[in-house]
């Protein structure tokens, strides 16, 4: 008692500090300004090397039932702190990550009653910002109407973007436009500024919080705008507790933009201890016919998770390395109307053509795994109760990893509330971010892995919860099976700039027929294999149907060499929405792999091969676009061939217009 007593005579005593308070970051490169304007208002700004890229910008609350948190505030600098820290990753792009940044806290306090205080922590590395808030325990229950915390774009810029709040959640293709004709926007937003600057806005540990959007309000300035909750508060919560952070990632080149692990560094570290037993892998499954409309989630017919069915997969897993073998429509409740509500889900009850025991011993028998599918269609009222029964069937029967599904409309979650009555929600919103954590560290104690689909944005919780391997959240391969219009050729270059700034994206690469339902796949077979190195995830589909494999052997190839788990990643080149290459190492081997893509145009790019190791000689297998190759009328012209190579050698890297290159370098022994 004494000590906090002690300690709240420390803050009382520390003088109001003359604005505006700075801190940069270890470099120098990067500096925040924290300041009260006239009003009392609190401000922040940030300069990258001298220049302004952030202009004052409001920090602040509206509260539903207290009066706003946002003027008529004083600074009390509170305290300063630098980190310079290596963790390991147990999986990832990288194994060591650092993380070096400075610190400040800020305690703003209002001049006069009711005289709250909250604090703002600004962490500052030379690649980027963080920022929250910390709610102390003074101010009890907290219902945040609004955060007002805004980003005011000094300079002129292009903006790369999806919308928010709109019907198909995050499966929107991306916007380039001026920064001033974007809308409401979701994160990470990429901007490049006209001088050649990259910035993505985003936000870091999204936990028991809404989730952040973007609104305009002109002349590059931006506000956030959380997601709404069915309680009228958008955030309601007992302090002290912090908002998740608000989160800057900054770099000249884009490639530096997937470098940087400022996302990472800013969420709390592992809390599950061992976690040996998340392994990353590859999987293959009954997923693309039911797509294609050539099987059927529901009984009938065509219906595609029969045992017969399953155990081919299985048969072709086991023969070609895949420790996986995803199956959806194995279970009650894919009824006519799934879709519209859910209600008829069970966790526990397979279908009686499935037999998911039999399915489990013969997959083990073989070395192989069932991948769980937990499809909800937005409906937690039904999932959340079963949630225990579930888990517990799939830990007996060694399903190890498990997709989950929330199909449903915006605002469309249906969620049971504290009085026990059902109400609808959003897929971000501070319900979601509940419920998300709850299945994944349910999982957890059953040693289960989580991939949830139409899921709320990935902020970088794989670090505290390593179980939480990918989610989709973009628009992925199931696009080019239906979707009208399919994913341009350009999508996967905006991907890697925007969506993947996130966090890894269960994708589903690898259709090597090129062939959707009814419409063809605007990509080369060579780009369907740089996907694997280009997208990151510690979970890779193999997603085309058997028989399209067994007819492409050759490219297949790469498909069962590629791993899923590195420990170093680098950009060597690209441009949002243009084209990327991207290098990693594996994280088992002294092997290196290659991914290039590009849009509609076809690139000539020379690669030097400086990033194997020096000395050392490798074999070269090269799976690229044929001198014929284009997107739309011949995407399976594809040349494999084999090269010896060092470090010190060049290679000429040509991709056909929407096609892409593989490599994969085998060390010499
Ligand atoms: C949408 C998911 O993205 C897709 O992968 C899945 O097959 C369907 N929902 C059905 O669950
Ligand atoms: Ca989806």
């Amino acid at each position: 008692m004494r000590l906090v007593l002690a300690l709240a005579a420390a803050l009382l005593a520390t003088p109001v500090l003359a604005a505006p308070v700075t801190v940069s970051s270890p470099s120098g490169v990067i500096t925040v300004a924290v300041d009260v304007n006239g009003e009392g208002r609190p401000e922040y700004s940030v300069s990258r090397l001298g220049t302004a890229i952030i202009s004052p910008s409001r920090l602040g609350f509206l509260l539903t039932d207290a009066p706003k948190l946002e003027r008529n505030f004083t600074i009390a600098e509170a305290g300063r702190r630098s980190v310079d820290d290596r963790w390991e990753q147990p999986w990832g792009e990288r194994r060591f990550v650092r993380d070096r940044h400075n610190e400040l806290r800020v305690r703003l306090s209002e001049k006069t009653p009711p005289g709250r205080s909250i604090d703002v922590v600004f962490r500052v590395f030379d690649d980027g910002v963080g920022f929250r808030y910390e709610f102390p325990a003074a101010l009890g229950q907290v219902n945040i109407a609004e955060e007002i915390t805004e980003f005011a774009v000094a300079q002129p810029a292009t903006a790369w973007w999806i919308p928010a709040f709109q019907w198909n959640r995050e499966e929107y293709l991306y916007n380039k436009t001026r920064l001033t004709e974007v809308g409401i926007a979701q994160t990470p937003m990429t901007i490049r500024t006209d001088d050649g600057l990259h910035i993505a806005f985003h936000e870091a540990s999204l936990v028991d919080y809404s989730g952040m959007q973007l609104q305009n309000e002109g002349n590059g300035r931006f506000r956030a705008i959380l997601t709404p909750s069915s309680t009228g508060a958008k955030v309601s919560r007992a302090a002290p507790f912090p908002t998740p952070w608000r989160t800057m990632q900054i770099a000249d080149r884009a490639g530096g933009l997937v470098e940087n692990d400022l996302v990472l560094n800013l969420n709390e570290p592992n809390r599950l201890g061992d976690v040996s037993w998340v392994e990353p892998f590859k999987y293959v499954g009954v997923w693309w016919a039911m797509h294609l409309d050539k099987e059927s989630w529901g009984p009938g017919p065509k219906h595609g998770a029969n045992t017969a069915n399953v155990k081919r997969y299985i048969d072709f897993a086991a023969q070609h390395g895949f420790r996986g073998v995803l199956v959806e429509g194995w279970n009650e409740g894919w009824n006519d109307d799934w879709f519209a509500n859910g209600k008829d889900f069970s966790f526990t009850r397979s279908y009686p053509d499935f037999d998911i025991e039999e399915l489990a011993r013969y997959g083990r028998a073989k070395g192989v795994r069932l991948v769980g599918h937990h499809e909800t269609a937005g409906n937690i009222a039904v999932y959340e109760p079963q949630l225990d029964a579930a888990f517990d069937l799939y830990e007996r029967l060694g399903i190890d990893a498990v997709k989950t599904g929330y199909v449903a409309d915006m605002g469309g979650i249906q969620a049971t509330g504290p009085d026990g009555k059902v109400r609808f929600e959003w897929h971000e919103g501070q319900r979601m971010a509940q419920h998300h954590l709850k299945v994944v560290t349910e999982a957890a104690e059953r040693k289960i892995a989580i991939n949830p689909h139409e899921p709320i944005k990935d902020t970088g919780l794989r670090r505290t919860y390593p179980n939480w391997v990918a989610r989709e959240g973009a628009r992925g391969m199931e696009f080019n099976a239906w979707g009208q219009p399919p994913n341009p050729p350009e999508h996967e270059a905006n991907l890697v700039f925007t969506r993947m700034l996130a966090g890894p994206m269960d994708f589903t690469p690898g259709i090597l027929s090129l062939d959707g339902r009814n419409q063809p796949i605007l990509s080369t077979q060579a780009k369907q294999l740089a996907l694997y190195v280009v997208l990151y995830s510690p979970i890779q589909m193999a997603a085309d149907l058997i028989e399209n494999y067994q007819q492409n052997m050759r490219p297949f190839q790469f498909i069962k060499d590629v791993p899923a788990d590195w420990s170093e990643s680098r950009v060597l080149y690209g441009e949002i929405g243009d084209f990327v290459t991207i290098v990693r190492k594996d994280r088992r081997s002294e092997n290196w792999y290659l991914g290039a893509v590009t849009d509609e145009e076809s690139r000539v790019l020379e690669v030097p091969l400086s990033f194997l190791t020096p000395g050392k000689r490798y074999r070269a297998q090269i799976y690229r676009d044929g001198p014929n190759a284009h997107y739309r009328t011949n995407g399976k012209d594809i040349v494999i061939e084999e090269r010896n190579v060092t470090a010190a050698d060049m290679l000429t890297v040509r991709l056909a217009p929407g096609g892409g290159q593989a490599i994969r370098f085998v060390a010499a022994r």
